[in-house]
This record gives C-alpha cells, structure tokens and sequence, in this order.
C-alpha cells in the first residue's frame, strides 16, 4: 500500500501539463469520478486498524496534491487552446446596430427645443383626468355639445367618474392653478379620443400646447411667436395664416394654417391644391378660464396654442398612415436613425 501510494506521488509529480488536452486527462485519471484513488480509498478498510489512521492521511494529502495540482494548471491554461483553435483574426469585426429615436419623439423634441430657446419650459400631467381639468376649468359648460367635439373616452376610477385626457389643455389648467404668471410653459404628452382606428385617425395620438401669460400679452404676441416656430420648424421661407375659429377656452380664437412647403405654395395632393396646411389651434385664453385658474383678469391675459405631433411629422416625414406609429415595425423605426 505505501508503496503504491509513492507510486502515485511521483506520477501526479511528473504529470506533464502543458495543454487543455493534458489538464482534462489528468483530471480524468486523478480526480474524475472513476479516478484511480478511489480504488485505494475503497481497500482502507482490509489495513489493520492500527495502520488505517496513518494510511487515510497519506491518501487524503494525495488527493489534496491532485487537487491543487489541477486548479493551479487549470487557471494558467484557462481557455487557452480554444481561443487559439477558434480565433479567426482575418474576421472583420460586427458592426455596432444603433437604436433610432421614435419619429414621434424626435419631433416633439424638435418643438420643444424651438420653444425652449425663446423662453418656455415644459410641463407635464397625469393622463387620466378629471372633469374639471379636462372640461369645466376650460370653459366646457356641463352639457355643452362641445364636450362631443372631442369623443371622450369615460373611466370609473373608485367611485369616480374620469377621462381620459383629450387634450393637453389639462396640463395648462394645472399649471396656471399652481403658478403665478408670468407663465411660459410647453406641454407635451398623448390623449385620447374614442375614434375608429384607420389610417387618418387612431384612438391617441400626441399633443404639443403652449401658453403663455403675462400683462399684456397680445394676439400680436402670439402670431409673431407662431411665425417664428413655423420657419425654425420648416425653413425660413414659410408662412403662416390665421383663420377664425371656436375653442370653448380661447376668445378669439384660430385655426393656423402653415404654407406647403413640399409643392411651394403651387399645389399638390397633400395640402389638396389649397397651398396651405393646417397645423395648429390658437387663441387668446379666455377671461373664464383665467378666473377658474385663479389668475386675475385685470392684470393678465395671455395666449395658447396646440397641435397634433402625429400631424407635423406626418408632413415632416410625409408618413401617410397614423397606424404606423403605433405598430413597432422595426423596418418603419430604423428608417428615422438620422434625426430630424
Ligand atoms: N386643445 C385644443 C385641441 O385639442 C387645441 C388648442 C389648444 C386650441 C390651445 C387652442 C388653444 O383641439
């Protein structure tokens, strides 16, 4: 027995290790479940007992030497072989994919920067509602066949009724109710209307608003502000032009129409031969929706403004169908990867 316990010393001595091939053998014969010192281990019990104690420690110290043989040769050779069998260094290395932005995102961004530069902040609101925030703080008088005009989708949240948001006028409400003027302030987020699904409407979509209050702030004001957004947004050259309108929360208020640039005024299907294109509402804010916010009419007043993002980058894009920006097609995404 001690003879073939020196036997094995000097063979785990003298086991040459120098690759993965060598290091698996070795583990193999030593230490794998079959190794040859399980053999010795199980004839422990024919020593005589005297001898059995000092035998058990011979063969554990030669476990222990097997062991510590193996890790330390394993980690020195560690993956070795394989990358020098597998590593091909004529093989060109992958590209990096890039993400792209929403087209949705980069446009409100867009806007949103334009209107950061000329002093307005950005401020946001829950997207379910409450009455007064999404209608009565407007100026929507309870049963008013306005309150249609805009399709609204009605929730149980406990025992209450809400909305969800049709416009990001709720923002502005919240705002004014929260701050002194002057108020300079850009809303940006999705509402909902309860409209059939199709390639021109969809049941959200998103909305940029403004509003701006101070003394003395004019619809002169307004349109200039307006004038400026539109050539930042869509070059210089672009025009704007005012057409009356009715919003329950502004007085006077206008439909904003903005020149085609895409047929330069001469006509073409998309601003249907009329040269112009509809892009936003306006107003002045009216005197009631001031008093609801608590914002005294005889020292403020001031203007707002909102419009659909879908409907800028329809025209920035010429995406046709609103469906599109909904349905995670990864071909339409990676389209938008240079920006705006
Ligand atoms: N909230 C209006 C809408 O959703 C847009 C608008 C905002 C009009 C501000 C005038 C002033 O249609």
């Amino acid at each position: 027995m001690y003879d073939r316990i020196e036997k094995l010393k000097t063979e785990i001595h003298e086991f040459e290790l120098t690759s993965v091939i060598d290091i698996e053998n070795f583990r193999i014969k030593f230490l794998g479940t079959k190794n040859c010192l399980k053999e010795l281990f199980t004839e422990l019990k024919n020593i005589p007992v005297d001898q059995r104690k000092e035998v058990g420690q011979l063969l554990n110290s030669l476990k222990l030497l097997a062991e510590e043989k193996y890790t330390k040769n394993q980690q020195l050779h560690l993956g070795q072989d394989e990358i020098i069998n597998d590593l091909d260094l004529t093989v060109p290395p992958e590209k990096n994919v890039l993400g792209s932005h929403h087209p949705l995102s980069l446009i409100r961004d867009r806007i949103i920067s334009i209107f950061e530069r000329i002093g307005f902040n950005t401020s946001e609101g829950p997207e379910i509602e409450d009455d007064w925030h999404n209608f009565s703080a407007l100026n929507f008088a309870q049963e008013h066949p306005a309150r249609d005009m805009q399709d609204t989708f009605f929730i149980e949240k406990g025992a209450r009724e809400m909305v969800l948001r049709t416009h990001t006028s709720s923002v502005q409400v919240r705002v004014m109710e929260s701050n002194k003027p002057p108020i300079r302030t850009i809303s940006a987020g999705r509402v909902y209307r309860n409209e059939a699904i199709s390639s021109r409407a969809h049941c959200f979509f998103h909305q940029i608003e403004g509003l701006y209050i101070d003394k003395g702030v004019s619809f002169a004001d307004l349109k200039q502000t307006l004038l400026c957004f539109a050539k930042e947004l869509f070059g210089t050259n672009a025009q704007i032009r005012m057409r009356p309108s009715y919003f329950p929360f502004t007085e006077p208020s206008a439909e904003v129409d903005i020149s085609c640039s895409l047929c330069n005024q001469k006509g073409c299907t998309v601003c249907k031969h009329s040269g112009w294109l509809e892009i936003m509402g306006c107003g002045m804010v009216d005197p009631n929706v001031l008093n609801a916010c608590g914002i005294d009419t005889k020292t403020y007043s001031g203007y707002a403004f909102g419009m659909g993002v879908e409907r800028i980058a329809q025209l920035k894009y010429r995406v046709g169908d609103l469906r599109l920006y909904s349905e995670n097609d990864v071909r339409f995404l990676k389209q938008f990867q240079a920006g705006v």
